[in-house]
């Protein structure tokens, strides 16, 4: 019901977004497809993603952000998997109505997000193409949980931002439950 779409280069070198993707794994309902584990040399199975998307009622994509954007093999699997006359234009309603949470984190922290900061613009900034990625394919947009500055987070900190997240998946999964 939930498609946790996970993608991180390095999964076992990952701090933040493993802690995050630890404290969701088991919420009721949650599939997880890591990326990079499924694809390590990019060759998505097309049919294989589509499906696990038209099982899904929510679509959550959870990485690190590599130069203001997803990592490569997420964009390649936009690129491969929401296609037209499926996802979008003429009878692409494959994902209408479904729920789109994007979880990302950051090296920076929010001051380096801002005019005096080495990323300049605020963070609201980067967010439009994924989002309107969901919005072109007539998903639901969620606001997002981007956790910011994730290197200098501590365990404790990282821990209570997985609950958060946690607590977000288990009230969408009620949300399109009461709705179905
Ligand atoms: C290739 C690369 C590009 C990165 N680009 C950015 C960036 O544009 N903005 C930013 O804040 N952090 C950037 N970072 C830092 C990562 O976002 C950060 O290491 C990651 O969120 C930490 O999550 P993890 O512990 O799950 O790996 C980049 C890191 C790498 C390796």
């Amino acid at each position: 019901m939930l498609l946790l779409v996970f993608a991180h280069p390095y999964p076992d070198r990952s701090r933040a977004n493993l802690a995050l993707l630890r404290a969701v794994e088991d919420v009721e309902g949650v599939e997880v497809r890591s990326l990079y584990d499924l694809y390590p040399a990019f060759d998505i199975d097309v049919p294989a993603e589509q499906e696990a998307l038209a099982r899904a009622r929510v679509v959550i994509w959870q990485h690190p952000i590599y130069w203001y954007a997803p990592p490569s093999l997420l964009k390649h699997w936009f690129d491969k998997v929401l296609l037209r006359g499926w996802a979008y234009g003429e009878g692409g309603d494959a994902l209408r109505g479904k729920r789109c949470l994007w979880v990302a984190t950051t090296g920076g922290e929010p001051a380096a997000y801002g005019p005096d900061g080495m990323h300049r613009l605020p963070f609201s900034h980067y967010v439009p193409p994924v989002e309107q990625t969901a919005r072109f394919c007539q998903m639901g947009w969620e606001e997002p949980i981007i956790v910011q500055g994730s290197h200098r987070l501590s365990d404790e900190e990282l821990a209570a931002m997985g609950r958060e997240y946690r607590r977000r998946l288990e009230q969408l999964r009620r949300d399109v439950e009461a709705a179905s």
